[in-house]
C-alpha cells in the first residue's frame, strides 16, 4: 500500500457512487437534472445496441448552459495568455454578448441547425467563442487543430460538408507569424464552404475573396435554440486503424451531462478556483476541458495561445503564478519535458496549486512523483484521468471531488461513477488480477458518441469484437486492488506527444508520394514524447527521392505533428506470406532489438535490408 501521497479530499456529493451502483440510469438522470433544460425528457435511455439516446425527447442548449444560466456574469471566465506576454481577461458576460454576435451573424449568412461549419483557429478566445455560436443555433462544429495541414484540413471540410470556416490571418508559434488564411482557401477550393469568417490575430497581408468576411465586422444577435437532446453538438476528426480519419460525432444532452458531472467529480471545482487545462481546443481534451465543462460550472479559467516551451520551459510555471493556478490539468509529454529542465524555479509562486491532474497517455510513475513532489509541493492530490474522443469525457480517474482516493503513482484508479469497465481477455473472459487484457466500457454511458459521421459502419466495429461492450482499443490491467492501470494503445494507432495519430494514416500519406510504392509505420518510445513515428517506404523504381523530402511530405500531407522522427528508405519490408507487413518485427528493429523468429517471414532477407537501412540512417 503507497503511504505518502496526497489523498483526494472526498468533498462528498451525497453518496454518488452508492446511488449510480444502485441504478445506473436514474442516476444519470439525477446528474442531467442538473443543467437546465428547455423540456424534460420522456425516455432517460433508449438502448437498442450498438446504439443509445440519451434524455430523448428532452431539449437542450449547449451555449445556454455554458453561458446564458449563469446568475454571476461579471465573473471572469477566459484568462487569456498570449504567446508574447500581453494577456486579456474576459468576463461571463463578454463570452455571452460576443458568442449571441457570432451566433447571429452565422444565421444571417444562412447557418442552420444541423449545417456543419469548421472551425481552424489557434488558442484564441474566439475559439471557444465560435464553438458556442454553432452550438448556440443548433449548428454543428467541427474543430480542426490548427496545427494540421491545408490538405488535413480540406479532408475534413469535405468529409463534414462544411457551410462555413472560421479561421484567422495568421497564429503565433514560438515567436513567429504564421499564415493560416493561405491554408484555409486552399483547403476550401472547390468544396461548397459558403463563407469564411477571418479573425484578425496577427495582422498579416491576408487576401480576402467575395465569401470571405472579418470576424470583427460581423453583426447580429441570436437567442439560444434548444435542440433535441441527441441533436448532434460537434464532429471531432480522430484516428484510427484505417488511413481515413473517423468523424466522432457527439451529441448534447447526454455529452454535457458527463462532461459536466465529471469535471466537477474529478475537479472538485469550488468558486475561487483558477483551473488551467494545457490542451489545445483542436482534441477533445479541450472541446470537453477546456470548452464545455469549466463553462457549464461558471469557472475561471487560463488558456494559453502558445507553445509551453516559448520562450523557455519556464512558460508554464510563470503563467501558474502570475494567475495563480489552483488546478492544473495537462500531458505526461508536457511533464516529462518539463521535468527534464528540473524543478519549477522558487521565484514562481505556485503554492495556490491545490490539485493535478493528467491525461492522454500512460504517466510514467516516476513522472508522476516528480509531479506530485515537485510541482504539487506534496499538498495537491493527482488525478490520472483515462478517456477518448469516443467517450466523450472521463471514463477512468480518481475523483477528488466527490470521494477518498487511495493513489498508485501511474494508475487511473476505478471508473467514474455511472460507468463499468472491464478488463477481458482475447475471449471475452474476464482476465485475472494483474494479466493484461482489453479495456471495454459495459454498456451505454451518457457520453458516448452518436455514430461515426456518415459511417454507422465504422461506429458498429467498436461494439462487434465483444457484443454489447464497447471495445476501446487500449491494454489495461486491473490490479488486485481493482486499481486500473492503463497501458497504451492494442492497436495500429500511436500517441505522439499526447496526439493521437493512425499508422494507417502516415502509410497512407506517405505513398502518396509519386516517388512511394509502399510504407509501414510503427511507433517507438520515446523519453518526452512517450511515441515517436518511425517510417519506412520502398521506393518506385528510378525514383529518387530522400528521406528529408518524405519527411517534408507527410508534414505537408498531414502537418507538423505527423512528421516522422525517423525515415528509412529500404529495397523491401518484411511481410507475411499473406502479404501483411509485419510492424511489430519493424519496432523490434527499429528500437534495435532481436527478431526471434523469423519463420513466418515469407522474405527473411528483408529483416537484413532493413537493418542495415536503420544501421546507415542512424549513424
Ligand atoms: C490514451 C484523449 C493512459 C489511450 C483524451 C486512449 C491514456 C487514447 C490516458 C485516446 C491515460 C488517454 N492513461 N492512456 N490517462 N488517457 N489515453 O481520443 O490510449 O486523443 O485510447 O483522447 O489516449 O486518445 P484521444
Amino acid at each position: 500500500m503507497p503511504v505518502g501521497y496526497v489523498r483526494g479530499l472526498g468533498r462528498s456529493d451525497g453518496g454518488v457512487r452508492e446511488s449510480a451502483a444502485r441504478d445506473h440510469v436514474s442516476f444519470w438522470e439525477g446528474q442531467a437534472r442538473l443543467l437546465d433544460w428547455r423540456a424534460p425528457w420522456d425516455r432517460a435511455l433508449r438502448w437498442e445496441p450498438p446504439r443509445a439516446r440519451w434524455f430523448e425527447g428532452g431539449r437542450i442548449n449547449a451555449c445556454y448552459n455554458a453561458l446564458d444560466r449563469h446568475p454571476d456574469k461579471s465573473k471572469a471566465a477566459i484568462l487569456w495568455e498570449a504567446e508574447d506576454g500581453a494577456s486579456r481577461s474576459l468576463s461571463y458576460s463578454d463570452l455571452l454578448s460576443e458568442t449571441e454576435r457570432v451566433a447571429g451573424a452565422l444565421s444571417s449568412m444562412g447557418v442552420s441547425k444541423g449545417d456543419r461549419v469548421a472551425i481552424y483557429l489557434p488558442m484564441v478566445p474566439e475559439l471557444p467563442i465560435s464553438m458556442l455560436a454553432c452550438a448556440r443555433i443548433g449548428a454543428v462544429h467541427t474543430v480542426v487543430f490548427s496545427g494540421f495541414s491545408a490538405a488535413a484540413l480540406g479532408q475534413r471540410l469535405q468529409d463534414s460538408g462544411a457551410k462555413a470556416l472560421i479561421t484567422a490571418d495568421g497564429m503565433y508559434r514560438r515567436g513567429k507569424a504564421i499564415a493560416l488564411k493561405p491554408a484555409a482557401d486552399e483547403a476550401s477550393s472547390g468544396l461548397p464552404v459558403e463563407r469564411t469568417v477571418v479573425v484578425r490575430r496577427t495582422g498579416q497581408k491576408t487576401r480576402m475573396g467575395p465569401r470571405d468576411l472579418w470576424w470583427d465586422e460581423l453583426e447580429g444577435r441570436a437567442p439560444a435554440v434548444p435542440v433535441e437532446s441527441s441533436h448532434p453538438l460537434f464532429i471531432l476528426y480522430t484516428s484510427g486503424t484505417t488511413g481515413k480519419p473517423k468523424g466522432v460525432l457527439h451529441g448534447t444532452g447526454g455529452y454535457l451531462t458527463h462532461v459536466h458531472s465529471t469535471f466537477r467529480w474529478a475537479f472538485d471545482i469550488r468558486d475561487g478556483d483558477v483551473y488551467w487545462c494545457t490542451a489545445d481546443i483542436g482534441w477533445v481534451t479541450g472541446h470537453s476541458y477546456v470548452v464545455y465543462g469549466p463553462l457549464m460550472c461558471g469557472a475561471t479559467q487560463v488558456i494559453y495561445e502558445g507553445a509551453p516551451d516559448h520562450p523557455d520551459p519556464e512558460r508554464p510555471w510563470q503563467i501558474a503564478s502570475k494567475r495563480g493556478a489552483t488546478i492544473l490539468y495537462t500531458t505526461p509529454t508536457a511533464l516529462r519535458m518539463l521535468m527534464r529542465r528540473g524543478d519549477p524555479p522558487a521565484r514562481f509562486d505556485l503554492s495556490r496549486l491545490r490539485l493535478l491532474g493528467t491525461v492522454g497517455e500512460p504517466i510514467n510513475p516516476e513522472v508522476w512523483r516528480w509531479y506530485h513532489d515537485s510541482v504539487g509541493g506534496r499538498r495537491c492530490p493527482v488525478i490520472d484521468t483515462w478517456w477518448q474522443t469516443e467517450t466523450g469525457g472521463m471514463m477512468a480517474s480518481a475523483l477528488p471531488g466527490i470521494e477518498e482516493s487511495d493513489p498508485k503513482p501511474g494508475s487511473a484508479g476505478f471508473p467514474v461513477p455511472g460507468v463499468a469497465l472491464s478488463v477481458l481477455d482475447g475471449d471475452g473472459a474476464e482476465a485475472a488480477p494483474g494479466q493484461r487484457g482489453y479495456l471495454t466500457v459495459d454498456g451505454p454511458w451518457p457520453g458516448m458518441m452518436l455514430t461515426v459521421w456518415g459511417d454507422e459502419e465504422r461506429y458498429e466495429k467498436y461494439w462487434s469484437k465483444y457484443p454489447g461492450r464497447y471495445y476501446a482499443g487500449d491494454y489495461a490491467v486491473r490490479d488486485g486492488d481493482g486499481h486500473l492501470w492503463m497501458l497504451g494503445r492494442a492497436d495500429d494507432v500511436l500517441k505522439v506527444s499526447g496526439h493521437r495519430l493512425g499508422t494507417a494514416e502516415l502509410e497512407s500519406a506517405l505513398v502518396s508520394h509519386p516517388g512511394v510504392a509502399e510504407a509501414a509505420v510503427c511507433g517507438v518510445p520515446d523519453e518526452v514524447r512517450g511515441e515517436a513515428i518511425a517510417a519506412f517506404a520502398v521506393l518506385r523504381e528510378g525514383a529518387t527521392c530522400g528521406r528529408d523530402e518524405l519527411v517534408s511530405w507527410v508534414r505537408e500531407k498531414m502537418g507538423a505533428v505527423a512528421a516522422p522522427s525517423r525515415m528509412h528508405i529500404v529495397p523491401r519490408l518484411p511481410k507475411t506470406r499473406s502479404g501483411k507487413i509485419m510492424r511489430r518485427l519493424l519496432r523490434d528493429l527499429a528500437e534495435g532489438r532481436g527478431v526471434g523468429d523469423t519463420s513466418t517471414i515469407e522474405d527473411p532477407g528483408a529483416v537484413s535490408d532493413v537493418r542495415a537501412a536503420i544501421g546507415r540512417d542512424m549513424t
